[in-house]
């Protein structure tokens, strides 16, 4: 599993993504295409930014039943993303379905990796909200093991939970860990955060940053520090 730093364009619009990206002349860095993005410029900014020769995270979490997932990942696949993700609240079923509707008729496809439980949920509203009375850690733990079992490629995941994922389903199941911030960075509104360095280290397969390299006064620089402290 080659390791890489993904930026994570979270821009609102075609012209600002391109702005930042025409900065990395030469360099073709991956990158992650979220909702707020896509739902602005709808697939065609997914095929510009293939077009311009990046690799491509489609971060669009889809949860929904196993037919509608199935045919909607079907669409995503033929774009040519490199990544795609969705909810394992859906159900082993529904990743299944996921993934029959990502494999292309040649037999390859991207890869699929699911969201646990979003780091915005804490113990308090699984339990009072989703009536999930399971220790946190023990839930994140068992949807990353209902993904493996549906045959999916790894989870997302906070940095400090990816050495556990790795222990309970194995170091070929990847893991894709946000929250990252340089040791001398502004943490902002992350809690719990890690340097790329740290992520490297305790294993992490893929960082995905955003803010640190976005907001950065050289962007260019920033992404190479990131690929220097995680891949180098
Ligand atoms: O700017 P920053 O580095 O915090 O961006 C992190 C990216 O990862 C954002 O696109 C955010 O939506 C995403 N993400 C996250 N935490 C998760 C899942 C996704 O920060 N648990």
């Amino acid at each position: 599993m080659g390791k890489d730093v993904i930026i994570a364009c979270d821009f609102s619009s075609a012209e600002k993504t391109f702005e930042f990206l025409d900065k990395f002349t030469g360099k073709k860095p991956f990158v992650k295409i979220g909702m707020e993005l896509y739902y602005a410029e709808g697939p065609a900014i997914v095929k510009e930014i293939k077009a311009r020769g990046h690799k491509i995270f489609l971060d669009l979490k889809l949860h929904d039943i196993p037919n509608t997932v199935k045919k909607s990942m079907a669409v995503l696949s033929n774009l040519g993303v490199d990544i795609c993700n969705l909810h394992a609240g859906g159900t082993i079923r529904m990743m299944e379905a996921a993934l029959e509707g990502l494999t292309r008729p040649d037999g390859s496809r991207p890869l699929l990796i699911a969201v646990t439980q979003l780091t915005s949920t804490d113990q308090e509203s699984m339990e009072n909200d989703l009536l999930i009375k399971a220790p946190i850690d023990e839930v994140v733990m068992h949807y990353a093991e209902n993904a493996k079992k549906a045959g999916l490629d790894g989870v997302v995941c906070s940095p400090l939970e990816a050495g556990k994922v790795h222990d309970r389903c194995g170091n070929e199941f990847i893991t894709v860990t946000p929250g990252v911030r340089f040791a001398d960075g502004d943490i902002g509104d992350q809690k719990r955060v890690m340097t790329p360095e740290q992520a490297k280290l305790i294993g992490s397969d893929y960082i995905v940053v955003g803010r640190p390299i976005t907001a950065a006064e050289d962007p260019v620089a920033a992404y190479e520090r990131c690929v220097r402290e995680f891949v180098d």
